[in-house]
């Protein structure tokens, strides 16, 4: 029976661990001879732009033996309006597993019903789970722990933000939301994350409480692919929400910052910060790699 990767909650908290310790054990160098996944191929499908995700994956399959086929929209047939029922049939006989980046969530859930592959969500308009899982690798390995730490997320309620919500609801973590009227989290995901939560999970509309008692402050842009239209719009509704010295000073002196990358310096976050002493922002961004290997080593080896 296949496995996909679709949401965080798709995953138990046992299993999050087990990816955690498999992603650090990679990381120090662990089977880095071993090439677990050698004869299989894995397709990437991104219809939204990516550094990070891309690379980290497209490397990560290349160290597991396995070979990855980057799709984009105007190369194959589905831009050219075949179903994503016939795309995901079709690829599923010649892939050992898809890798998907695109906008409706309900989009990635159609291509993953339809196919007979493990599916992976590269990142949707509302969830980013490969994000979270290396975020609470790195607060992990920064703070000891994962249950009882205090998470600050503060800006705009995303798709990093619901998929950070997961990772508090399995990992036992509290998360206090600072966001702007109506850019609150995705009001399903909250539902589901509080039905599963042990800690608290907090809306909360000014930065500076949710900053007062935590233990890592994150954030993330104002202005996510396909809100462009808007932008500048959205960017004044931001205004006070930016993770700056004066917030900092605020927070615990060892609280770390993390953002899941790319930043707007000057927006959501001072240059001063991101590349200050609290930062771990590109510890975070490496993690992307190991983490995507343990998820792969997982999934396309059932
Ligand atoms: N954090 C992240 O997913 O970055 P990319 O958009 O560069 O993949
Ligand atoms: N919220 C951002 C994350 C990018 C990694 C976006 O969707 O554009």
């Amino acid at each position: 029976m296949k496995r996909d990767f679709i949401e965080l909650l798709d995953i138990t908290p046992e299993e999050l661990h087990e990816l955690i310790n498999r992603a650090i054990a990679l990381k120090k160098g662990v089977d880095r001879n071993k090439c677990p996944l050698i004869g299989k191929s894995v397709g990437l499908f991104f219809e939204k732009a990516s550094t990070r995700t891309r690379v980290s994956f497209e490397s990560a399959l290349y160290q597991l033996g396995a070979n990855s086929i980057f799709l984009s929209p105007g190369e194959i047939q589905l831009g050219r309006g075949e179903t994503v029922a016939d795309t995901a049939r079709t690829l599923s006989l010649y892939l050992d597993g898809m890798i998907i980046r695109t906008f409706g969530h309900a989009r990635l859930k159609e291509f993953a019903s339809c196919s007979s592959i493990p599916v992976i969500n590269a990142l949707t308009d509302t969830h980013h789970p490969c994000q979270a899982l290396a975020d609470l690798m790195t607060i992990y390995e920064k703070k000891g722990r994962l249950e009882g730490v205090n998470v600050a997320y503060i800006g705009d309620g995303n798709n990093v933000a619901n998929s950070l919500m997961e990772g508090a609801a399995l990992a036992g973590m509290n998360i206090s939301l600072a966001c702007p009227e109506g850019f609150e989290p995705d009001p399903l995901v909250l539902e589901k994350v509080r039905e599963t939560a042990k800690g608290d999970i907090l809306v909360l509309r000014e930065p500076k409480e949710a900053a007062g008692r935590a233990d890592v402050i994150y954030t993330d842009v104002w202005v996510s692919m396909g809100q462009e239209n808007g932008g500048e719009e959205r960017k004044k509704r931001f205004a006070g929400y930016q993770i700056n010295e004066a917030l900092l000073a605020c927070a615990r002196k060892d609280v770390i910052v993390m953002h899941c990358l790319p930043a707007h310096r000057g927006e959501e976050i001072t240059s001063g910060v991101i590349d200050g002493p609290n930062s771990v922002v590109f510890e975070q961004a490496g993690n992307r790699l190991h983490t995507g290997k343990a998820l792969l080593e997982k999934l396309l080896s059932l």
